[in-house]
């Protein structure tokens, strides 16, 4: 076993001091883009966003270890406060300079004892590793006691794509930011049925469920950070809702970002989710360059929907969770 930093110290982030918020954020982003050159990280006002403004449904802390006065590695703990309420999830990373000194450890462990002050049994993460080179990244959560529940690929494309046409038994209607009243009722199923539907693999977590208020407060918090925009197919006959996609373009970036996309069972076939990826990614501003996302390989629908859009795999995501009881 490698000596453990006995000068390492680890402290909660004081979310008062700006400074301090934006070295946190500076590290946690050059610990992650060490290994990985195609990650999606976190931007900096994004996580002003979450730093500052505290969610109703997940209570968070952020830790840092400091060494020699200098933050060199951080993690995140969120605690989901309506579903889930025995799991806590977790981020760990330290800078390439100072690894493999017990300090990621020093970091696992002190999310792993405040996740069992706030009465969590379980500690689950996403580790996510380049497909040319994997990093340290799975040896580590291996170490730290987790198993593997459920595995993703992040897929990229360059924009632009084919334009994949719409059924025409459908028109799409878009919106940008909050959505419309007039749609609020459909969309809310279609997110509830999405959250019931998405594949999970192993995982054993209870799906979030969103009413209007809670659709409202995460509309918000996301505009202050991200242009989101959504595409949903109505069908011409009876005005029925069939489908969305979601998608982020994170402010002051060349990126968009891929959330969910879902058609509901008795619209499928048509190949509604391709149709709305391609109208939402030809709406976007020309400087928009490519797009990220997440599909589970056994999801074969969404696998081959992404393959003809000319989205390529270039990391592979892993959900691992460790029992702390
Ligand atoms: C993964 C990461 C956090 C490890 O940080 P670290 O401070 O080097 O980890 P530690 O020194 O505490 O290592 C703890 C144990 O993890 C395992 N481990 C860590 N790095 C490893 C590596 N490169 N190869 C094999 N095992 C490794 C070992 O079992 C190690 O114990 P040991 O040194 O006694 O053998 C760091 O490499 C990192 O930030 N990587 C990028 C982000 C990431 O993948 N985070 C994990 C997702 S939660």
């Amino acid at each position: 076993m490698a000596p453990v930093d006995t000068d390492v110290r680890i402290e909660e982030l004081d979310l008062t001091d700006p400074a301090a918020r934006a070295t946190w954020h500076e590290v946690m982003e050059r610990a992650v883009r060490a290994d990985r050159p195609h990650a999606l990280v976190t931007t900096a006002a994004a996580f002003e966003v979450t730093a500052t403004s505290p969610s109703t449904f997940y209570a968070r802390t952020w830790l840092q270890a400091v060494v020699d006065g200098e933050v060199v590695g951080v993690a995140e703990l969120e605690l989901p406060l309506s579903e889930n309420t025995d799991v806590a999830r977790t981020e760990v990373q330290v800078l390439p300079t100072h690894r493999r000194r017990g300090i990621g450890r020093a970091l696992w462990q002190a999310v792993a004892e405040r996740a069992r002050t706030g009465d969590r049994t379980r500690v689950g993460g996403e580790v996510t590793v380049d497909v040319a080179d994997p990093g340290p990244g799975r040896a580590f959560a291996a170490a730290m006691g987790t198993v593997d529940k459920h595995r993703e690929d992040h897929l990229v494309a360059d924009l632009p794509v084919p334009v994949s046409g719409v059924d025409e038994a459908y028109d799409v209607v878009t919106w940008r930011g909050r959505c419309p009243d007039e749609h609020r009722a459909a969309y809310l199923a279609m997110r509830n049925r999405m959250n019931a539907d998405v594949p999970t693999g192993d995982l054993d977590l209870e799906p979030e469920v969103l009413d209007d208020e809670r659709l409202a407060s995460s509309e918000e918090r996301l505009m202050r950070a991200y242009d989101v925009r959504v595409a949903a197919a109505r069908r011409r006959s009876d005005g029925a809702f069939g489908g969305y996609s979601l998608l982020f373009v994170p402010h002051g970036t060349d990126y968009g970002w891929q959330d969910d996309t879902l058609v509901m069972p008795e619209h499928r076939g048509r190949r509604l989710g391709a149709a709305l990826k391609s109208a939402n990614y030809a709406d976007l501003p020309d400087d928009v360059r490519s797009v990220h996302t997440w599909t589970a390989p056994t999801n074969a629908a969404m696998h081959r929907t992404n393959t003809a859009l000319g989205f390529r795999v270039v990391e592979h995501m892993y959900e691992v969770e460790a029992r702390i009881a």
